[in-house]
């Protein structure tokens, strides 16, 4: 059992935050038990960690990041989609046939996710199984609550990177074998985007889901060309989701779409039938991809939508500078496509960033009763001529914030480094 005091702020629901200034916030075996402005009785004799006026909130959630990528941050940028994934992205993701070279950087993503507040995640491997076993075996030992994918590609890549889809199918069923009963993090299908995948491969990937119920991820409607490429490849679907529909893929758990920027009617649809997340990368589609996500009127239509790094086609590994990200590009459609789009406000962002995925990670995101303390510890972003207010410094972190203005990380209710 702990108490804490500090300036706490969480999402309250979609369009509020909830700000307790000066108060308490109880933690008893990693569950929010409550938050208040005075310590109420019961909790008197309880040890009091004092932040003093730095802000409470929860940690991040990032939906959709390469963790093979990650060298590739920050670099070759002025690419789009089609040539990146050709010239920079594949060549990378080729060298993690050798485990000793995924050990180097999975260890260091892993380190920086959680310096950046990142503690609940749904990540991207590569083709290769030792190098994914790897990445789910250290996040789950690290407490990353989520999921990861061994990616599964079977045309349009280059040779050394493209499986025959019985082998790709068999190697993914014995990482589900072998790390679906995982506390924390658990491997999940990812079969890559259409134009990678054939619909053998994606009807085998269906049959591991009906079997195992874990869940998928993906990229969806990324781009203008990734859609017609999936009209061309899959002449049978109306649109992008239905080839993954056809298959299965979308009632056999959690199902996790990554960009859907130029979904159709049908697409909107398919993901609402099964309660999916789509997940706007902002970076990411300012860089690689050129398109905007229609977040508010999605929102408005009830889609659930959460936030991704999309390391490398997105350069920021801390998911929080999406929050902000996301705001501005909203300004931009509303700008230049005002009919039937509008801009969002930071808290629906902030939203997107914690509360909204809560319960894809077992409930995290806020800082209610009965959460998951997974929190962060935030400071460092007022001025000497003027002290912030609580939500302003969520709002100031998101936009100018650094990985040194976390000064403590909670997991589960315990500190780590
Ligand atoms: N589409 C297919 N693969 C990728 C990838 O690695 N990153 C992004 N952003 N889009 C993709
Ligand atoms: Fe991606």
């Amino acid at each position: 059992m702990k108490l804490i005091h500090a300036d706490i702020v969480y999402s309250e629901d979609r369009t509020h935050l909830a700000v307790h200034p000066d108060s308490y916030i109880a933690v008893e075996e990693g569950i929010v038990k409550g938050v208040w402005t005075e310590i109420p009785e019961e909790y008197r004799n309880v040890p009091l960690t004092d932040y003093g006026n730095a802000v409470l909130i929860p940690a991040f959630s990032d939906l959709h990041v390469h963790a093979p990528q990650y060298l590739n941050r920050g670099l070759e940028m002025d690419l789009l989609l089609a040539d990146w994934l050709d010239k920079c992205t594949f060549p990378l993701e080729a060298k993690y046939a050798d485990p000793e070279f995924a050990k180097l950087v999975y260890d260091a993503f892993v380190d920086d996710m959680i310096a950046n507040g990142t503690m609940h995640a749904c990540v991207y491997g590569t083709i290769h199984t030792e190098a994914t076993s790897y990445l789910i075996e250290r996040m789950d030992r690290r407490g990353i609550k989520g999921f990861v994918g061994k990616v599964n590609m079977d045309r349009n890549a280059p040779d050394d990177l493209l499986e025959d889809p019985e082998g790709s199918v068999r190697r993914t069923e014995e990482l589900l074998e072998k790390y679906s009963g995982n506390r924390n993090t658990r491997p999940i299908l990812t079969p890559r985007f259409a134009p990678t995948c054939t619909r053998e491969l994606i009807n085998d990937l269906g049959r591991l889901g009906r079997k195992y119920s874990v869940g998928m991820q993906t990229h969806l409607v990324e781009s203008i060309w990734e859609a017609e490429q999936a009209r061309i490849l899959f002449p049978e679907c109306t649109c992008d989701t239905e080839i993954y529909e056809r298959a299965g893929l979308m009632d056999n758990g959690p199902v996790i779409g990554g960009h859907f920027i130029f979904p159709s009617e049908e697409d909107i649809h398919i993901m609402q039938k099964y309660d999916s997340y789509a997940v706007q990368c902002p970076d990411a589609t300012v860089s690689v991809i050129a398109g905007i996500m229609q977040t508010g009127a999605l929102l408005d239509r009830g889609m659930k939508i959460g936030l991704g790094s999309d390391i490398s086609a997105g350069h920021h590994i801390g998911v929080y500078t999406q929050a902000a990200r996301a705001v501005q590009l909203s300004k931009l459609k509303q700008f230049y496509e005002p009919e039937g789009n509008r801009k969002i406000t930071f808290p629906e962002a902030f939203w997107m960033a914690t509360k909204q995925s809560g319960p894809l990670f077992g409930g995290t995101g806020s800082l209610e009763p009965g959460s998951v303390f997974d929190a962060l510890v935030i400071d460092g972003l007022s001025d000497a001529a003027r002290q912030l207010t609580p939500e302003q410094t969520v709002e100031r972190f998101c936009y100018i914030g650094t990985k040194e203005n976390i000064k403590v990380r909670y997991m589960n209710g315990e500190t780590i480094e």
